[in-house]
Order: structure tokens, then sequence, then C-alpha cells
């Protein structure tokens, strides 16, 4: 076999496994993220929510160590959750006003559903470095934006003060070595339209 008939025989069998789409590299080169604050009612069905967690699950991951988890938070979900996060912030802040107190309560009201995407990267795992887990996990939550848009719904990734403090992060049964890649807020765009993001380059 020629060399040129192996590229060309490479050529194509990486064409098939890339399936290109139209619809798809225009999402790519427009992508951006709605706010959360403009979400509204509904979010990915329990069907459409499974395809998201497949998509999320398809990243590179470097010697398989799948060194994420997912926590889903919806419907009664986010009402235990604001009310976590609120005792939490007045246990920070104990001269917070009402309406902060109000607003950390309300936090997971913002979307319908909301990913926890939790990075299990393990510094004690020999097998790949700790840096390529944590990138893993960055990917899973990317994964997910991109998922979620092609599906039509907006999606924002957030860490927010509560993704960071280790109270929070045991009441919502996380490990020691576990830490929040991202919660990744999704609903619908509320009438509001994606901009093109072709003005950042
Ligand atoms: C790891 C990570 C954490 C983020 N956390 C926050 C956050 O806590 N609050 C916030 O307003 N934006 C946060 N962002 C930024 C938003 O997800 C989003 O990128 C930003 O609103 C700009 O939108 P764009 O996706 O159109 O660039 C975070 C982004 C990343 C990658």
């Amino acid at each position: 076999m020629t060399l040129s008939k192996i590229s060309s025989l490479n050529f194509r069998e990486k064409i098939n496994a890339s399936c290109p789409s139209k619809s798809m590299l225009e999402l790519l080169l427009k992508r951006r993220s709605l706010t959360v604050k403009d979400f509204i009612n509904p979010g990915p069905s329990p069907d459409q929510l499974n395809q998201i967690l497949t998509i999320a699950s398809r990243v590179p991951d470097h010697k398989k160590q799948v060194p994420w988890r997912f926590i889903i938070i919806e419907g009664e979900a986010r009402i235990k959750m604001g009310r976590v996060l609120k005792s939490q912030f007045f246990k920070n802040t104990p001269d917070a006003s009402d309406a902060c107190l109000l607003f950390e309560q309300n936090r997971f009201m913002r979307a319908p559903v909301i990913i926890a995407v939790i990075s299990r990267a393990d510094p004690l795992n020999d097998k790949t470095p700790e840096w390529e887990q944590i990138l893993t996990a960055g990917a899973v939550c990317q994964n997910i934006l991109i998922a979620a848009n092609t599906m039509d719904y907006a999606a924002q990734w957030l860490t927010e003060w509560y993704a960071y403090d280790r109270q929070i992060l045991s009441a919502i049964g996380l490990d020691k070595i576990e830490r929040v890649a991202g919660f990744i807020y999704i609903g619908t765009g509320g009438g509001k339209t994606l901009v093109s993001g072709q003005d950042l380059i």
C-alpha cells in the first residue's frame, strides 16, 4: 500500500468518526453563556438530562480514571440546598441582611436543573497526574454547556462562594479530596438570544 493510499484511508476514517455538522460548527463559533438570572422553565427532560450526562462523559480522560462524578440538583433538592446555603452564609456572615439571606436561599431556584460536576482528582493517583485529572473535569463541564446549548437550553458554569466552602461541600457529601469543578445551571433562555463570541477574538 502506498503512502498516499494510507493517508487517504486514514483521512476517510477520520471524517467518518468526526460526523461533520454545519449547525454544530455554527454553535461552536458563536457559543456564549446566558446569565442565570435570565433563565426560566423548563429545563431538560429526564431523557435529555441523561443524554447530557452521557455527552458530558465523552471527554478525553487519560488512563480512564473517571476523575469526576455528578450531583443533580433539581425540584425539591433546590429548596434543601437553599436552606443549607442560607444557614452557612449566616454562619459566615452573622450581620447579613435579610435580603442577602433570601438571595442565598433562592440561589438554586434560578434554574430548573443544576449539575454539580465534582472533580475527584487524586494527587496520590500514580497513573495520571492530578493536573490532568483536573483538566478532564473542566472538559466535562464544557461538554455539558455544549450539549445543553445543542438542545436549545441556556447553560451557565458557575462556582460562586459555596463551591469553596468546605462546610457546604461536606453537607452535600463530598470527600476531602473532592472539589466542585462547576455548578452548571441549565434552563430555558427566557427570550434572550446568545450574542456572537466573534468580538472576543
Ligand atoms: C470554572 C469557572 C467558574 C466560573 N464561575 C463563575 C461565577 O462564580 N460567577 C460568574 O459570574 N461567572 C463565572 N464563570 C464565568 C461564566 O461561566 C461565563 O463564562 C461568563 O458569564 C461569560 O460567559 P461566556 O461563556 O459567554 O464567555 C465561571 C467560569 C468558569 C470556567
